[in-house]
């Protein structure tokens, strides 16, 4: 079913430094049995199953799926195989421990542009051993059942690839056989490729056995005929759908309440300051005389002394630039914190099918809910104290009144800024990491 030609791999680390990961690979691979990649540590064998699931490509050599050479495809169309056709179980199970189990495996579907059907998801659970598991959350199940459900997870789109990398690496013995039977089952009908650095292990389940040394095939216990099925990949766009994406996106921030009011409170109080200058600066330019008719020679007396004393308008400008600096980097620090402190979500999102649109609008949403919530609360306390705070601190300056024109800005410059630091971030990290080593983390 696929095949690997030539496949040579390198990373050129930031000093230059290079390592041949994959060195002249060719091997195949069946529509269906339990293959078991083995091999010394830093062999290859990730490397390998990156480019097999379409989470990396190659330098060179062929990679061809059902007599379709895979090399000319496109990131995006390899999003797409990947989303439709390959299932992860990874070894440190990548299991979102903020998501109920519902909310796992539910996301694998949805990141399909599918339904996530309840009883689908049942069914599934009943299949590896955790019915009646759906409603628990992703930190309150142990590590063997937390596999469980990553296979679960990869198994509900039915795909016709299961990659697994070490998948029993950090279980137990009982835990590991379990998971193995499992995995043995789903290959009667689909293929499963297993790396492991256990050979009893393999010995115990392969159908074939490939030993990896320093990038090269060492051994290949199957002489694999290259068969196809002829089930022709499809390469069609799926999407999680906009309400899927709003949930997730609203859900990690339910999730977060501490985070969210602390990123809320700071970005407000930011805000605030801007619009206290802000009133206060307009007033400096040009005093409502509506207003100024109100204040008494004695007020009057000392606010012109005040102003003229503390902000030469020249200063007044450029104190009001500086905070809205202040404002935006608040605004950047806290919001590329929360994304990048989620680096690792991003990455179960990319390896269950997501691509970077998918990912975005999860976090889009939360950008907006933020920006919304940071700015009413501003809002707020710029209504119900701006006055107050004006009239205490500058000593009865009665005058300042609170802005609306102001207020619509700082809305329009919150949203626009934390919408664009979120996007900016996310396609950071997403560029700049593989998916693999944002999971190793
Ligand atoms: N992102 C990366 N950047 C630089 N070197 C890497 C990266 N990923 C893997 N390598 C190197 O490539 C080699 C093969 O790695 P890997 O495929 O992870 O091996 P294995 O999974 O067999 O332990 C190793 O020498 C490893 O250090
Ligand atoms: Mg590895």
């Amino acid at each position: 079913m696929i095949q690997l030609k030539n496949i040579k791999k390198n990373y050129t680390s930031r000093k230059g430094v290079v390592t041949r990961a994959l060195n002249d690979l060719s091997v195949s691979f069946p529509s269906r049995g339990l293959v078991f990649i083995l091999g010394k540590s830093g062999s290859g064998k990730s490397t390998l199953m990156n480019i097999l699931g379409g989470l990396d490509t190659a330098d060179s050599g062929e990679f061809i799926i059902e007599g379709k050479n895979i090399e000319g495809l496109s990131q995006v169309e390899l999003d797409h195989y990947r989303n439709a056709h390959v299932g992860f179980v990874f070894q440190d199970f990548n299991i979102i421990e903020t998501f109920s189990i519902y909310e796992n495996i539910g996301l694998a579907l949805q990141l399909q542009g599918q339904k996530a059907s309840k009883t689908r998801i049942d069914e599934i659970l009943d299949f590896v051993g955790l019915k009646d598991f759906g409603k628990r959350k992703g930190n309150e199940i142990s590590g063997g059942q937390k596999q469980r459900i990553a296979v679960a997870r990869a198994l509900i789109k039915k795909p016709r690839i299961i990659l697994a990398d070490e998948p029993t690496g950090n279980l137990d013995s009982k835990t590991s056989d379990q998971i193995m039977q499992l995995l043995k089952e789903v290959s009667k009908t689909n293929l499963v490729v297993i790396v492991s650095h256990d050979p009893e292990e393999a010995e115990l389940y392969a159908d074939r056995i490939i030993k990896i040394k320093d990038g090269k095939l060492a051994e290949d216990t199957g002489k694999d005929p290259v068969e196809f099925d002829h089930q022709p990949f499809s390469f069609v766009h799926q999407h999680l759908g906009f309400w899927a994406s709003f949930k997730y996106g609203i859900h990690s921030i339910s999730r977060k309440k501490g985070q969210l009011l602390i990123t809320t409170f700071v970005i407000a109080i930011a805000m605030l300051f801007a619009y206290l200058l802000g009133s206060y600066l307009g007033f400096v330019d040009q005093p409502n005389p509506a207003l100024l008719n109100t204040l008494s020679p004695a007020e009057l007396a000392f606010m012109s002394q005040d102003l003229q004393g503390y902000l030469p308008s020249a200063s007044a400008f450029q104190l009001n630039i500086a905070m809205y600096v202040i404002l935006v980097a608040v605004t950047y620090v806290f919001l590329s914190m929360s994304v990048t402190q989620r680096k690792k979500q991003i990455g179960i999102f990319k390896a269950l099918g997501g691509n970077t649109k998918d990912i975005l609008r999860i976090f889009i949403w939360e950008g907006v809910v933020i920006a919304l919530f940071s700015w009413v609360l501003a809002t707020y306390l710029g209504y119900a104290y701006v006055l107050d705070i004006n009239i205490k601190f500058f000593n009865a300056l009665p005058v300042l009144e609170f802005n609306w024109l102001q207020a619509g800005m700082n809305f329009v410059l919150i949203f626009s800024v934390s919408i664009s630091f979120i996007i900016l971030t996310v396609m950071g990290i997403l560029k700049n990491n593989s998916v693999i080593s944002i999971l190793k983390k």
